[in-house]
C-alpha cells in the first residue's frame, strides 16, 4: 500500500533522526554555566576568572553579566551563595560533554582541595586523578593541572526550549523541591534531564536549564533541526496528498468489531461502562498546567505536546493537539473515554477549544519502556520483568483488538508508547489516536498515520496484524535493548532493521551463539537461553512478512504466559 517513494522518504527521515543521536556526543555547545558555591574563606570572586579561565571567561565582567541579581557590589558576593560562571561545553573524545580547565598549581594544593574548594565540587578527586599524570602524593609545587568539569547542551527529545545548562553540584541543603522552587521549573522536567538522580543525595552533579545574560531561558539552536523539519514537511505534504486520495476513493478503512463477539472474552458491551467521560474546561486545564508552561511540559511526540497537570487533586498528563471538532470526532472521543483496562492508559477526559483538542490521561509516573531499556540512568530491567512487561502490553493490545466496540488498530506500537508505573506494570498509551485524527481530519497530523519506520512491515495492510508486527519488534527490543533501526557498516553508513538482524542470526546453522550476542549485555547473563529462544521465536512469528502467518494478540498473550510461567 505504501509506494516505494514514500517509503524512501520515511526511511530518510528516520535515518537522519537516527544519525543525530547515534554516538554519545558529536559536538558540544558554545556555552554552559557552572554553579560555583562561594565557600567560606573565598573572600571575593576576583580569582574566579583565573581559576575558571576559558575563551568565554576572560574578565570578571563575564561573570557579573550572568549574576546581575546576585552581586552585592562589583566583585563581592555573600558567602554561601552561588554564582554562575560561563564556560565552553565541548565533546570530549566523543564520549561525554565537558571542558578541561588548565589550573595553575599553588603551593600546598591537593586533589581534594582543588576539587572541594577551588572548583567547588564541580569536579571530583577521581576525575582529577584520571586526567593528570601526577599521583596524589606527587603533585608539584608549580605547573599546570587538567581539571575536567562536565556539562550538558540539552536534549531535543525532552524539550526544544532549553539549550543552556547549569552544571550544579548538589549540596546537603538541596532537594528537587528547592531547586524547582529556585528555578521556577517543574520537578518532573528537572528529573527528566537527570534520569535516575536523587536530588537529595547532597553531592554529585545535576544539570538544570539556565538563563542567559538577559534573564531568559535559551532555547536549543534551530539550525540542526532544519534539515529534519524540511524532510518532515515534505513527508507531511506527501501524506496529506495520500490522505486526500484515500478519502476521495472512499477507501478509508473503518474497523468493525466482528472479532469482539467471541465467547471467551467479556461481552463487548461491558467495555462501555456507566461512568461518563469528563469534559474539562480550557480554563481548568490551563490552571492545572500553569498555562501550559514549559516547566510542565513532559515531552513531545508526533501528535502534539504532553503536559503534566494536577487536576482535581490527581496527577494527569494532558496531550495538546490540533484538531477539528466534528460530530464524528466527539462521538469517537466519548467511545475512547469509556475504554477501561488495567493495561491501557486511561483517558480521563478531554477539552475541545477552537482548533485544539486536549486529551486528559491518567498520569503514569515511572517513564516509558524506551527509557527503561536504553537510558543509562535507569537500572536495567531484569529478564522476568521484561517478559511481564511484554505480557502486560500484549493484554492491553489484545483488549483493543478483540474486546472493544469498535475494535481498534493501535498503529503506533513502540516502546515510547508503553508506559511503566510504580509497580513496573506496563500500560499501552495513545491507542485510538490515529482513528481520532482520521475522523477529526486533522491535517497536519496525518504524517503520523504512517506509523513509525522499523515498526511497520514492508507490505502493510493496516490490519490488526500491523500491530502484531510492531509488537514483535518490541519483543526483539526487550531481548536486545537495541533500537528498531540500527546503523551498521563503516561509520554507520547503512541502516538495518532489528528484525533483519535477528533473522540473519536465526538463519545460521547454529543460531545459539549469534543470538546470545544480540541479548542485552545489561542482563549480565541473568536468564535462561531457553526462555530467550522462546521469546525470539514468538517475535519472529509476530514479524512474519505475511500478515496471515502472524499470530493474533490473543495467542501472543497465551505464549507469553507460558514463557513467564517457565521462568517463575
Ligand atoms: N499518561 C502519561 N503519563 C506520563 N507520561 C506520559 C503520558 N503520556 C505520555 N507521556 C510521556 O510524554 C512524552 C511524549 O509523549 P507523546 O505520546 O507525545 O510522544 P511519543 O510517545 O514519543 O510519540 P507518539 O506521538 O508516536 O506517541 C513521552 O515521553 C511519554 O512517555
Ligand atoms: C564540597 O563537598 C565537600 C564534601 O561533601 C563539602 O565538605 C564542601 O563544603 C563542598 N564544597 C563546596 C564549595 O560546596
Ligand atoms: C593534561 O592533558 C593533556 C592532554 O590530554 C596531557 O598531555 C597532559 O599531560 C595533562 N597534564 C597533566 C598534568 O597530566
Ligand atoms: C563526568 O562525566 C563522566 C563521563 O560521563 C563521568 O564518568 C563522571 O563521573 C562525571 N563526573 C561527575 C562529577 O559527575
Ligand atoms: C519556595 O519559595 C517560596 C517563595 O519564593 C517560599 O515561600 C517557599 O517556602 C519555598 N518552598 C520551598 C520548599 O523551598
Ligand atoms: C454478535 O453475535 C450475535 C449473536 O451471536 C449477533 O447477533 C451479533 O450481530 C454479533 N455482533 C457483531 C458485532 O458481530
Ligand atoms: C495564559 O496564556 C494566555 C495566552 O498566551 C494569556 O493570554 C494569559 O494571560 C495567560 N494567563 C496567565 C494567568 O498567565
Ligand atoms: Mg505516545
Amino acid at each position: 500500500m505504501v509506494p516505494r517513494f514514500g517509503f524512501l522518504l520515511l526511511f530518510l527521515l528516520i535515518f537522519s533522526l537516527f544519525l543525530n543521536s547515534e554516538s554519545k556526543c558529536k559536538k558540544g555547545c558554545e556555552l554552559a554555566l557552572a554553579s560555583y558555591y562561594i565557600w567560606p574563606g573565598l573572600l571575593d570572586i576576583t580569582n574566579l576568572p583565573q581559576i575558571m579561565n576559558s575563551p568565554v571567561l576572560q574578565t570578571i565582567q563575564d561573570i557579573i553579566s550572568y549574576n546581575k541579581d546576585q552581586l552585592l557590589s562589583e566583585n563581592y558576593v555573600e558567602t554561601e551563595a552561588r554564582v554562575k560562571v560561563p564556560f565552553p561545553c565541548d565533546c570530549i573524545d566523543g564520549e561525554f560533554l565537558g571542558y578541561v580547565f588548565e589550573y595553575q598549581i599553588q603551593k600546598g594544593d591537593t586533589y581534594t582541595l582543588i576539587a572541594n574548594q577551588n572548583y567547588a565540587n564541580l569536579t571530583t578527586v577521581s576525575m582529577l586523578e584520571s586526567v593528570n599524570r601526577y599521583s596524589p602524593e606527587n603533585i608539584p609545587e608549580s605547573g599546570k593541572l587538567n581539571v575536567t568539569v562536565n556539562c550538558s547542551c540539552g536534549d531535543i527529545k525532552i524539550s526544544k526550549e532549553y539549550g543552556l545548562f547549569v552544571t550544579y553540584p548538589l549540596r546537603a541543603e538541596d532537594s528537587l523541591d528547592s531547586i524547582a522552587n529556585m528555578t521556577g521549573l517543574h520537578q518532573e522536567l528537572l528529573q527528566r534531564y537527570n534520569p535516575g538522580v536523587d536530588f537529595n543525595k547532597g553531592s554529585g552533579l545535576v544539570y538544570i536549564p539556565g538563563k542567559d545574560q538577559n534573564g531568559v531561558f535559551t532555547p536549543l539552536p534551530r539550525s540542526k533541526g532544519l534539515t529534519i523539519s524540511l524532510l518532515r514537511k515534505l513527508l507531511i505534504c506527501w501524506m496529506l496528498w495520500k490522505e486526500k486520495e484515500k478519502l476521495l476513493s472512499e477507501e478509508l478503512v473503518v474497523y468493525s468489531a466482528q472479532t469482539g463477539n467471541d465467547s471467551n472474552g467479556p461481552p463487548a458491551a461491558a467495555s462501555i461502562t456507566v461512568e461518563k467521560s469528563v469534559e474539562f474546561s480550557y480554563e481548568e486545564l490551563a490552571l492545572a498546567t500553569h498555562n501550559f508552561s514549559m516547566a510542565n511540559k513532559i515531552g513531545e511526540g508526533g501528535f502534539g505536546a504532553v503536559y503534566y497537570a494536577e487536576l482535581r487533586g490527581e496527577k494527569a498528563a494532558v496531550k495538546k493537539m490540533k484538531s477539528e471538532d466534528t460530530k464524528e470526532f466527539l462521538a469517537e472521543l466519548k467511545v475512547l473515554a469509556n475504554v477501561h483496562h488495567l493495561n491501557l492508559v486511561r483517558l480521563i477526559g478531554y477539552c475541545v477549544k477552537k482548533h485544539f483538542l486536549f486529551l486528559v490521561y491518567e498520569y503514569i509516573d515511572n517513564g516509558n519502556l524506551n527509557e527503561h531499556l536504553r537510558d543509562p540512568g535507569r537500572e536495567p530491567l531484569p529478564w522476568s520483568m521484561r517478559v511481564r512487561i511484554a505480557l502486560d502490553s500484549a493484554r492491553g493490545l489484545e483488549y483493543i483488538h478483540e474486546h472493544t466496540v469498535p475494535a481498534y488498530v493501535h498503529r503506533d506500537i513502540k516502546p515510547a508508547n508503553i508506559l511503566i508505573d510504580r509497580d513496573f506494570h506496563a500500560k499501552v498509551a495513545d491507542f485510538g489516536l490515529t482513528k481520532l485524527i482520521e475522523v477529526g481530519r486533522s491535517s497536519y497530523l496525518s504524517e503520523h498515520l504512517a506509523g513509525t519506520f522499523g515498526y511497520i512491515p514492508l507490505q502493510n495492510d493496516w490490519s490488526f496484524k500491523t500491530d502484531v508486527y510492531a509488537f514483535g519488534v518490541v519483543l526483539y527490543e526487550l531481548i536486545s535493548a537495541k533500537e528498531a533501526v540500527l546503523s551498521v557498516g563503516e561509520a554507520g553508513s547503512e541502516a538495518k532493521t532489528l528484525v533483519s538482524l535477528f533473522e540473519e542470526a536465526l538463519k545460521q546453522p547454529n543460531p545459539e551463539k549469534r543470538l546470545l550476542k544480540l541479548v542485552d549485555p545489561r542482563l549480565e547473563g541473568e536468564y535462561t537461553f531457553d526462555s530467550i529462544y522462546k521469546m525470539v521465536q514468538l517475535a519472529k512469528a509476530c514479524t512474519e512478512e505475511k500478515p496471515a502467518r502472524r499470530p493474533s494478540m490473543r495467542s501472543v498473550v497465551v505464549s507469553l504466559m507460558t514463557i513467564l510461567s517457565s521462568i517463575g
